[in-house]
């Protein structure tokens, strides 16, 4: 596997294909779909689209909430190809980005499904567990 991420313009192409692969991976699933107010919302967002050779694999949304702190939201890798270092090599990137751009604190709202996940990557949970899209869910967050 020759696994690639980059940063992909907000409306573009490559930008649609990470939407279908959330919609696919995260909506779908839940019986959901994204409204036009939510998408709408990413204009000012960072999406980063991770390839196998030319092949969209995975994606992640960046929202910077303030000088010092990013959150990352909407983690995806396709089916199929889940469990294979994929997503970690995502949130390396992501960690890298957000360092060079002088974030000093990434956090997201993890599926307690993919706790163990966040885990590995030395993320620590915050406070209490709370309910989102339905599910369980950990604040969970690491220095960079
Ligand atoms: C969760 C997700 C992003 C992880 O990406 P991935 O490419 O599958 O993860 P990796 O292969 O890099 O896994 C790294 C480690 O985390 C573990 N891991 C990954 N997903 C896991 C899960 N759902 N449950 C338990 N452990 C998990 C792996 O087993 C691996 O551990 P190891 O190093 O001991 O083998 C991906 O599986 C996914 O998109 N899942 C469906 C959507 C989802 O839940 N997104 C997260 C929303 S918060």
């Amino acid at each position: 596997m020759a696994i690639t991420c980059k940063l992909v313009p907000y409306g573009s192409a490559a930008y649609q294909a990470t939407v279908e692969l959330r919609d696919k991976i995260l909506r779908k699933p839940l019986q959901m779909v994204f409204t036009a107010e939510q998408l709408a919302a990413e204009h000012d967002q960072v999406h980063v689209a991770c390839y196998d050779g030319e092949k969209l694999v995975g994606c992640i949304l960046l929202k910077p909430i303030d000088q010092g702190k990013v959150k990352m939201r909407q983690v995806a890798v396709d089916e199929g190809v889940q469990k294979q270092g994929i997503g970690t090599i995502m949130v390396q990137f992501v960690e890298t980005w957000g360092r060079q751009n002088g974030f000093q604190l990434i956090y997201c709202h993890a599926r307690a499904v993919a706790e163990p996940f966040y885990t590995k990557l030395n993320y620590r949970i915050v406070g209490d567990s709370f309910i989102e899209v339905g599910l369980k869910h950990w604040l969970m967050e690491k220095d960079l």
